[in-house]
């Protein structure tokens, strides 16, 4: 762990943007559960058998195999990751000017409708709001919502519904079947395809066996086949529930619709067996696909965040309850509420937990997801600001949650002392990325 001149010298060089930060400056990185965890000795040695013949490899068919055995989807290309699918989707379904509705979007998803010149639409239900309740899905999507949704800009002006399993950029909140089963009606009942965001679809698939009555005694395959049976396809970044480094695929039933993704997967991605990867990726995800749903893997995973989750509230930070299943949410505005959305609370909390302890976080508030109305050019800002602290799969342990509680003790005491950031300099989408900040 580097000293605190260090630190503070670090924070000037990256803009008081910690994605500027060199992991060797970084005590605990929670920046991400993305493409972090630690791969198991199975995959590292499905990784030594790797086919990397250029097209029909043996790990393709393994991956194949895998996917068709839990997914269900008739086709499937693999991608170098999860947003590579969102792209290769856009491309060959959305128009400029028409809406994609979720329950909510991720910012890479929000990030590939808009720039195919799309509208993407958070309608998840009012309960992902209330930050402190002990409400099982508040992934949910709010049905009445939808379906007002849809009749007011028409079906035909929604060339395909979704929904994020689980509702990362709200909390890390999972979806319950019955209402994955209502959307899909719903969806169905206008002719709009239903893509599923599956990347955490084990935890989401947990969640609902230990949460929804009637799954209890249903393993957590059973359920993830049940979900996606509701689904026309999915994306997925296989960096997060196949815990892998790098990976993702774009599954479809419709033939027609496969016929454009694999013209556009091999334009951008590469042929239609291999899509970006080398084949000792395909394997590893195949094998982390099948761990990634083990149960007493996911009773730890989870038993993380609500560890966390459990210390935090105990010495006042305020954060999202339930727990998420990948992630613990400070909800910045409300710790810092002399900090206004316009100067990013969340930002100065992250900034200030890699200060004062090395960690290094995420902000998901007004900075990620502030943007300017297409209409009026004002600026909109989302309901909570909040600090994402992402647990990597199968890396730390109990006490380096406990150093993280220590540090968030220190910051909650000093609370009343910190001030805001302007943004000096930011591309318009995906700003959080690149930004440079500058202290006010
Ligand atoms: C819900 C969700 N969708 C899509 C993505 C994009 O995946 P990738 O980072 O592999 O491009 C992420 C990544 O964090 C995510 O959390």
């Amino acid at each position: 762990m580097i000293d605190e001149a260090a630190r503070e010298k670090a924070l000037k060089r990256a803009g008081y943007n910690i994605f500027g930060l060199n992991s060797d400056e970084v005590y605990i990185d929670l920046l991400t559960d993305s493409g972090t965890g630690a791969m198991s000795q199975d995959q590292w040695s499905g990784m030594m058998v790797g086919d990397e013949s250029y097209a029909g490899a043996r790990s393709f068919h393994r991956l194949s195999d895998t996917v068709q055995d839990i997914f269900g989807f008739k086709h499937f290309v693999p991608t170098h990751q999860g947003r590579a699918a969102e792209n290769i989707l856009c491309a060959v379904i959305l128009k400029e000017g028409q809406y994609v509705p979720s329950n909510m979007h991720f910012d890479t998803t929000e990030g590939n409708i808009r720039a195919r010149g799309g509208r993407p639409v958070n309608l998840v239900c009012k309960e992902a709001y209330q930050t402190s309740s002990d409400i099982p899905f508040k992934g949910n999507m709010d049905l009445e919502k939808l379906e007002n949704f849809i009749q007011e800009v028409g079906p035909e002006n929604i060339p395909l519904g979704m929904i994020t399993i689980t509702n990362n950029a709200g909390g890390g909140q999972p979806v319950s079947l019955e209402n994955l089963r209502a959307v899909s009606k719903i969806y169905k009942s206008y002719k709009i395809p239903f893509f599923i965001d599956a990347c955490r679809y084990a935890e989401n698939a947990y969640f609902i066996k230990t949460r929804e009555p009637g799954y209890e005694n249903k393993s957590t395959l059973e359920i993830a086949r049940e979900i996606f049976a509701q689904a026309d396809g999915a994306t997925m970044s296989a960096k997060k529930d196949a815990i892998v480094n790098i990976g993702g695929f774009l599954a479809v039933n419709d033939p027609v619709l496969f016929e454009k993704i694999k013209n556009e997967c091999i334009l951008r991605e590469g042929f239609i067996t291999y899509g970006g990867l080398a084949g000792r990726d395909l394997d590893a995800i195949a094998i982390g696909l099948r761990e990634g749903l083990q149960e007493p893997y996911l009773a730890y995973r989870l038993g993380q965040t609500s560890y966390l989750v459990s210390g935090l509230k105990e010495i006042g930070i305020p954060v999202i309850e339930p727990a998420g299943g990948h992630a613990v949410y400070i909800n910045a505005g409300e710790l810092l509420p002399q900090i206004p959305q316009e100067e990013f609370p969340g930002q100065a909390l992250s900034v200030e937990m890699y200060r004062e302890g090395a960690i290094r976080t995420v902000e998901l508030g007004s900075v990620a997801f502030g943007f300017p109305d297409p209409d009026t050019g004002e600026m909109i800002y989302p309901t909570l600001d909040l600090v994402r602290l992402a647990l990597p799969r199968r890396t730390y342990t109990q006490s380096h949650l406990d150093y993280v509680i220590q540090v968030l003790g220190k910051i909650y005491e000093n609370r009343e002392n910190l001030s805001g950031y302007r943004i000096v300099k930011a591309p318009v989408l995906l700003r959080h990325f690149s930004a440079i900040f500058e202290p006010i």
